[in-house]
C-alpha cells in the first residue's frame, strides 16, 4: 500500500472509531535481563544488505535504513555469515550521521565459525565493521561451537565490549538442544523462527520466558512466502478500526510480537515502502489476549 493511501486509510479509521487511541510512542517490550525496553520491530540483514561497495548499489539499503530509523526502529541483526552486510550497515549508519553510542540502534551480530579459537577475531571484526566500541548483543549463530563461543562472549561482556549474550537457531531446527541450553546456561537472548507457517517454537518461547530470556523472532514472514500467500486477500474488517492495522505485514508482525514471550521480530527488506509497512506495527496498540486470538484465527482462515 502506498504511504499516502495508508495514512488516509488510517485517518479514516480514527475518524470512524473515536475510541481507537493510536499510541504516540513506539510499541516496546522489556528485555527480561535488566528491563531495557526495545521497539518490537527490528530489522534483519540476511541477503538484503549483502551488496556492493558503490553508492548506487547501496541506495535502496540507505533508504531502508533511513525509514527504519525515522520510524523508531531499534534492533539491527547481522552476522559474518551475511557476506558484506555488517560492513554495509556500519558504513550507512555513519553516512546517515548516527553516532555509535546514541542509543537509537541496538546492534546485534553473531559469531559463526566451527572453530572455538576463531570467536575472538570474529567479534573484533564485527566491532570494526559496525564502527562501534561495543555491541549491544552478540549471539552464537546456529549453535555452532556453542560452549567456546559463549565463553568468549561472556568474557567480552565482562570487559564491556558486549552488553548481552545469546544463541540463535532457525527453520524449526534443534529445538531440543535449545531447550537444553535454556535450562543449563544463563542467556540473555534466544533468536528463533516463528511465523504463521511455523509455530513449532511456541513451546521453546514459553520456556525462554520462564527462564527470563528475551526472544527475537527471525524469518517472521517465512522468508517472504507468508506475505505472498496472503497477498490480495481481504484483511479482517475489525483490525483497522480496533488496531489501526492496514496491511498483512503489520498483522503478521503484531500477532508475533504480541506473544507474551516474544520481545521483537526482525523482518528483512530491500524495499523502503515495505519497511514503512513493517514499522507501522510500532504504532499498533498492543493487542489484548482476546485480540491476539482473533489475529491467529484470521491468519488460520486467510
Ligand atoms: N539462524 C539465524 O540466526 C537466522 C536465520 C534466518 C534469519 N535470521 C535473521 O532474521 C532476519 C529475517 O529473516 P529472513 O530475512 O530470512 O526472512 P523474512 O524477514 O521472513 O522475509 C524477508 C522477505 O520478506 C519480504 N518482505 C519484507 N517486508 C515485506 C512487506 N512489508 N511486504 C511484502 N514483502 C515483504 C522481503 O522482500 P522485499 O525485499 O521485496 O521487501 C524478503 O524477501 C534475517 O534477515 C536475519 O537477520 C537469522
Amino acid at each position: 500500500m502506498k504511504r499516502r493511501t495508508w495514512l488516509a486509510t488510517t485517518a479514516a479509521w480514527v475518524a470512524a472509531a473515536p475510541t481507537l487511541a493510536m499510541p504516540t510512542s513506539p510499541w516496546r517490550k522489556p528485555i527480561p535481563a535488566g528491563g531495557e525496553r526495545l521497539p518490537v520491530v527490528g530489522m534483519g540483514t540476511w541477503l538484503t544488505f549483502d551488496v556492493d561497495d558503490d553508492a548506487p548499489a547501496r541506495e535502496p539499503q540507505r533508504r531502508v535504513l533511513q525509514r527504519f530509523l525515522a520510524a523508531g526502529g531499534g534492533m539491527i541483526d547481522s552476522s559474518p555469515m551475511y557476506g558484506r552486510a555488517e560492513r554495509v550497515i556500519g558504513d550507512l549508519l555513519a553516512a546517515l550521521g548516527v553516532p555509535p553510542a546514541d542509543g537509537r540502534v541496538f546492534a546485534a551480530s553473531k559469531i559463526w565459525t566451527p572453530l572455538g579459537a576463531g570467536g575472538p577475531a570474529q567479534l573484533a571484526d564485527s566491532l570494526r565493521l559496525w564502527r562501534r566500541p561495543r555491541m549491544d548483543l552478540m549471539q552464537v549463530h546456529n549453535l555452532l561451537a556453542t560452549a567456546p563461543h559463549l565463553a568468549t562472549l561472556r568474557a567480552a561482556r565482562e570487559d564491556g565490549r558486549v552488553r548481552y549474550v545469546g544463541i540463535t537457531t532457525s527453520h524449526g531446527r534443534r529445538h531440543d538442544e535449545v531447550e537444553r541450553l535454556l535450562k543449563a546456561e544463563p542467556l540473555d537472548f534466544l533468536q528463533i523462527t516463528y511465523n504463521p507457517a511455523d509455530r513449532s517454537a511456541e513451546r521453546v518461547i514459553e520456556l525462554a520466558a520462564d527462564r527470563g530470556v528475551a526472544v527475537i523472532v527471525n524469518r517472521p514472514f517465512d522468508g517472504g512466502a507468508a506475505l505472498q500467500r496472503l497477498a490480495g486477500r481481504p484483511l479482517p474488517a475489525w483490525v483497522g478500526p480496533e488496531l489501526g492495522i492496514a496491511t498483512w505485514a503489520a498483522l503478521v508482525l503484531a500477532w508475533e510480537v504480541s506473544h507474551p514471550g516474544v520481545t521483537c521480530a526482525i523482518p528483512a527488506t530491500t524495499d523502503p515502502a515495505h519497511m514503512d509497512e513493517n514499522m507501522a506495527t510500532l504504532r499498533v496498540p498492543p493487542p489484548t489476549p482476546a485480540q491476539r486470538r482473533r489475529l491467529a484465527q484470521a491468519l488460520a482462515e486467510a
